[in-house]
């Protein structure tokens, strides 16, 4: 089983790119043969300098080999180190109806933020059906707001495969974490960068984090007073990462009354602190090391190479572009 997921590099990882992409990602490592990227190609769609470019996609290597993507068990690149991809694209593109494009609500999303529409945000999705197909990808391991991008991904392979012959483009399915199809952002929204309510998997110091958590949206029920645990984004964010007595312990305190929000919310930032303090660990030492996290990257870059011209050439050959 090929599975398969890219993240663009356009800011530190939060907590929801975490649960809902990152560790999945990390969990199937051992369950198939799993190539992950880091999608540099999309990031040109909304960063425009350099510096900030290759800052970005560094710092994003680090975080996630922190977090756990074992290079020894999945194939870990930059996407732009498989030009190939782009060729596909534009083949694919050929096949894509405006129409499928034109239904996007991500593109929609991107513009309402500010980004401006250039044509490559419109055909963000058909580099993201490349990026899928070229490599022969079974499963896609995403948060909730990539699976339009997945359905895409399969009517673009299905309509290929239509006019080009059966078979020739895998079709995937997206494999989308019921719990953690959509982690709560501070304010209770989804959490996503472009909202400004994110907590990083990586906030610069403790104090940092604990501010953060503390900024977590409450009612103004009195401390003495009892709770409602339901619909609670501080009840739903510690039920990510505490056992399922512990979420019960604190549902019960929020229902018995006699706390404030602020007990709930340093309980929180202990269990988010206490979780990934091994991984920051890790990842100041791959920080003071850029020659491995280059060598990873850069052998990635070879076997994702060698598989994605293995389809591109079957695809070229197809099409009447190879021989
Ligand atoms: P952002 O919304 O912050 O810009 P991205 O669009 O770059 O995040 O998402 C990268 C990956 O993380 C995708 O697979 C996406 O589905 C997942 N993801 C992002 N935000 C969340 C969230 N709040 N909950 C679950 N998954 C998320
Ligand atoms: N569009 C994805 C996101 O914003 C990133 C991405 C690019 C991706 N190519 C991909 C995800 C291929 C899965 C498969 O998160």
């Amino acid at each position: 089983m090929r599975i398969l997921s890219g993240i663009q590099p356009s800011g530190s990882p939060h907590i929801g790119n975490y649960l809902g992409m990152m560790e999945p990602a990390i969990r199937l490592q051992d369950e198939g043969d799993a190539f992950y990227f880091i999608a540099d190609y999309h990031a040109l769609t909304s960063t425009h300098s350099a510096a900030a470019l290759k800052e970005n996609v560094n710092n994003l290597a680090i975080d996630f080999l922190a977090c756990g993507l074992d290079p020894e068990k999945a194939t870990f690149w930059k996407q732009s180190d498989v030009p190939e991809v782009t060729e596909l694209t534009w083949i694919l593109s050929c096949v894509t109806p405006m129409g499928l494009l034109e239904r996007c609500v991500s593109y929609k999303d991107k513009i309402a933020q500010g980004i401006s529409p250039s044509h490559g945000l419109f055909a963000y999705p058909v580099l993201q059906a490349a990026d899928i197909l070229i490599f022969d990808s079974d499963v896609v391991p995403v948060g909730k707001d990539q699976k339009q991008h997945i359905e895409v991904t399969r009517d673009i392979a299905i309509k290929f495969n239509d006019r080009y012959g059966e078979d020739l483009l895998r079709v995937p399915e997206p494999r989308i974490r019921e719990e953690t199809a959509t982690v709560p952002g501070l304010d209770g929204r989804k959490m996503s960068k472009s909202y400004d309510n994110t907590i990083l998997i990586f906030e610069a110091t403790e104090k940092a984090l604990r501010k953060k958590i503390m900024k977590i949206v409450t009612d103004s029920t009195p401390v003495e007073d009892p709770k409602d645990p339901e619909g609670s984004y501080l009840v739903e964010l510690y039920a990510l990462f505490a056992s399922a007595d512990e979420v019960e312990e604190m549902k019960a305190s929020y229902r018995a009354g006699g706390q404030g929000y602020g007990h709930y919310k340093q309980q929180l930032f202990e269990k988010i602190r206490d979780h990934f303090a091994p991984m920051r660990e890790k990842r100041d030492a791959l920080a003071a090391d850029p020659d491995y996290v280059n060598g990873v990257l850069e052998t990635g870059a070879a076997r994702a190479r060698e598989k994605a011209r293995e389809v591109l050439d079957r695809v070229r050959s197809a099409t009447g572009l190879g021989s």
